[in-house]
């Protein structure tokens, strides 16, 4: 049976990308009657410092940001990591069955690790590995993420793999990860080659989901592009980095495909586009702040219905984790 499995950090402010990439197609997944299991990976956030008391308020306001986007407690199970010790759990045991070899080939550890990968936490080092854990916990068979997660997600299906062949068993199912749409990779209005990112210092590189109708505005008509007015075809916008990502951004907010789009921009300048983009992602993301907001006055509803929502996670996650350690030759005796 289709399980769909899929978290976020509550690292920071989430993002246009987070929002178009992830929490958007999480509602959508959501919509078609599929089960589905939202996570906000608190225990993945600790790979590098955070201020404690900063932690509790990113994991509300990113719970905030899944419910204001259509999750509904009701039918996603939402809750935070850390409040399912299973997920630490299995993450050890999988710790076990992963090589040092595969989680040095993540170019996510060799991007954020760089040359000081000596003063990285053993956290930041195993993270795919508890990724793994996540979605294995939950025999999910779907995983819908941004590009950028994808190496992740095949890592997961290999120690599943692994497992099952090292204890000769048919267990942990491979999930898939799905990556779909025309904003599986936003880039950063600054850069058009590297991703929009809620850690990238250049607080003008992105949109975030907080930022009030001003903002946005004044950020898409500083977004960096080139001269040219946008062409007749989508094969114009080859070599145009910042210009096919407005273009996607546009697209995917609207529900309509980048060649339509283009149909109905053909031969204007960025002067006539960029406000219109602007207009149209004030027009989708101003409800989803006004509504974080609201939901931000309440703090403890939030963490009651994260309570909720690891009380339904837990009955899913703790028969599958028994089950492992019974097949790894752990005496279960209480
Ligand atoms: P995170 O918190 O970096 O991002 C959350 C989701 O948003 C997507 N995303 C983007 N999509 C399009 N364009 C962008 N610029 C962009 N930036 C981020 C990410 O691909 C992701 O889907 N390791 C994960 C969290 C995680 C997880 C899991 C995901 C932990 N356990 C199990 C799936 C299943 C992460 O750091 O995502």
């Amino acid at each position: 049976t289709p399980r769909i499995f899929s978290g976020i950090q509550p690292s920071g402010n989430l993002t246009l990308g987070n929002y178009l990439g992830a929490l958007k197609r999480f509602a959508q997944k959501q919509d078609e009657g599929i089960e589905t299991i939202y996570c906000l990976v608190d225990l993945h956030a600790v790979t590098v410092w955070q201020d404690p008391e900063a932690l509790k308020k990113q994991t509300r306001e990113a719970a905030a940001a899944f419910i204001a986007s259509g999750i509904d407690p009701a039918r996603s199970v939402l809750f935070n990591q850390s409040q399912v010790s299973a997920h630490a759990e299995l993450g050890w045991l999988l710790n076990c069955v992963a090589r040092m070899g595969w989680m040095n080939r993540m170019t996510q550890w060799k991007d954020k690790a760089g040359k000081n990968a000596e003063k990285q936490s053993l956290g930041l080092f195993a993270y795919p590995s508890l990724m793994a854990a996540d979605i294995l916990l939950y025999h999910a068979t779907m995983v819908p993420v941004g590009e950028d997660q994808k190496q992740h997600v095949e890592l997961c299906r290999d120690i599943a793999a692994k497992f099952n062949h090292d204890y000769g068993v048919d267990f942990f199912p491979a999930p898939l990860p799905l990556i779909e749409g025309v904003a599986t990779r936003v880039m950063s209005l600054r850069d058009g080659s590297k991703k929009m990112s809620k850690s990238d210092p250049s607080d003008a590189s992105r949109i975030n989901l907080t930022d009030d109708a001003d903002t946005i505005a004044k950020k898409f008509r500083k977004a960096v592009t080139d001269p040219e007015p946008l062409p007749d075809s989508l094969e114009g916008l080859e070599g145009r980095a910042e210009a096919r990502n407005l273009v996607n951004i546009y697209a995917a907010l609207a529900d309509k495909t980048p060649a339509e789009v283009i149909a109905d921009y053909a031969g204007q300048g960025f002067g006539v586009f960029k406000p219109a983009l602007a207009d149209l992602a004030v027009s989708k993301l101003e409800p989803i702040s006004t509504e974080m907001s609201r939901l931000m006055n309440d703090p403890a509803e939030i963490d009651r219905i994260l309570g909720k929502g690891a009380d339904k996670a837990d009955a899913i996650a703790q028969p599958i984790l028994q089950k492992t350690l019974e097949i790894m030759g752990m005496i279960r005796s209480r």
